[in-house]
């Protein structure tokens, strides 16, 4: 447990009552009673369908939630790179699939260290080049170390992309002394938030064809695939009803962020997983009648998805616009009541992921009561 002074400008709030509207802004707002719904509900979902959760840690950058996924039921997490899996691993983290390829000297040797401090962790590969690397930091660290063939189902960003490149690797693996290949992993960011859920399921299920190739030219050579990882939440409902995959990588269904707000669910009406986390911040200027000035700009916000959406606090249909590094506008609709200076207004975050990495903390709220704050323990590890 940290001490309070490291828990930032809010930390003398803690357990007290009304704190909320109290809290120095801009500031990170997780809503515990919300966020534990969604942790579970996920938790069962995939349990139902005897399906493994290794839900992904790059979308909150925190050990107490990845310890709060684990205690739920999850099979282990998954980060995106080995500077995030360090500070997992040193918070007592346990079942760490590294998702993005390990390349270069530098991420080598702290994949070396990694292992070196017992570090549970299985990593990805995409490439033949990069398996002597890889078989170099497992063997000075005196371990073997479980590896995933990436498969590029179509994004053109990480994965092998032909099924002869995911035999060939496969054959490498075989060869090694150090690595033990353990199958496949396949992620296809470019669906997930293709809005309708009919679109996006026709797009998907093509990609998935090519996996199943794959998979199954793999298992004809006698490498069938013990673990097939992947997915996010727009595809888990997919992923989880089909054969496929031995267990899924939701990241974004902790928060629902507006990005994922708008996106039609896959066999709901409404996402089962509701916003759990805000952006809180406070009327700083208010001269004039139809919009004021908040206090949360570029530097609280990611920007590469909608706009932030305010709600708590807000008049019906009022609008945020981005305003400069350190200030947002808030648009009010014509005859809304003016809002006085320090009035607090929450915001759900355009695009999670990287919003996180732009805060220290996540305040914890139950009601109005500041129940807890907790560091955004891997932000900044990139
Ligand atoms: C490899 C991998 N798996 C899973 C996820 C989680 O996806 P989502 O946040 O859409 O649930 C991501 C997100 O970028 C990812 O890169």
């Amino acid at each position: 447990m940290p001490p309070p002074a490291a828990l930032g400008p809010n930390a003398r709030l803690i357990g007290q009552r009304h704190a909320r509207e109290q809290l120095a802004t801009p500031a990170l707002l997780l809503d515990l009673d919300v966020f534990e719904r969604n942790v579970a509900l996920m938790a069962n979902r995939c349990r139902r369908a005897h399906k493994g959760l290794r839900p992904h840690a790059k979308t909150h950058k925190s050990a107490r939630i990845a310890r709060a996924q684990l205690a739920a039921g999850a099979v282990g997490i998954c980060v995106a790179t080995v500077h995030e899996a360090t500070v997992m691993v040193a918070a007592g983290v346990s079942g760490v699939l590294i998702t993005s390829p390990i390349v270069g000297t530098a991420k080598l040797a702290m994949l070396e260290r990694l292992l070196a401090r017992r570090g549970d962790v299985t990593v990805v590969v995409d490439n033949i080049e990069a398996v002597a690397g890889l078989e170099r930091s497992a063997r000075r660290a005196r371990r073997s170390l479980d590896v995933l063939i990436d498969i590029d189902v179509g994004m053109k960003r990480t994965g092998v992309p032909d099924v002869r490149g995911a035999v060939l690797l496969a054959r490498r693996l075989a060869t090694s002394s150090v690595l033990q290949y353990a199958g496949v992993q396949c992620y296809s960011g470019s669906v997930q938030h293709i809005v309708q859920a009919a679109a996006r399921v026709r797009a998907y299920s093509r990609q998935l064809a090519h996996l199943e190739r794959v998979l199954e030219a793999l298992a004809r050579r006698g490498h069938g695939a013990r673990i097939v990882s992947g997915g996010g939440t727009g595809t888990f409902e997919i992923d989880r009803r089909g054969a496929l995959f031995t267990e899924c990588q939701p990241g974004s269904y902790v928060f629902m962020d507006a990005q994922y707000n708008a996106v039609e669910p896959v066999a709901h009406a409404a996402w089962p997983f509701k916003t759990s986390l805000y952006v809180q911040t406070m009327v700083s200027s208010n001269h004039y009648p139809r919009a004021v000035t908040l206090d949360a700009g570029l530097k609280s916000f990611a920007m590469d998805g909608p706009a932030p959406l305010p709600v708590r606090g807000a008049p019906r249909s009022a609008r945020y616009q981005y305003f400069g590094d350190e200030f947002g506008r808030l648009v009010l609709p014509r005859g809304a009541r003016p809002l006085p200076l320090g009035h607090k207004i929450e915001l759900i975050t355009p695009h999670c992921d990287p919003t996180v990495n732009l805060h220290d903390f996540y305040h914890c709220v139950r009601g109005d009561r500041l129940v807890d704050i907790w560091p955004v323990d891997a932000r900044g590890n990139l």
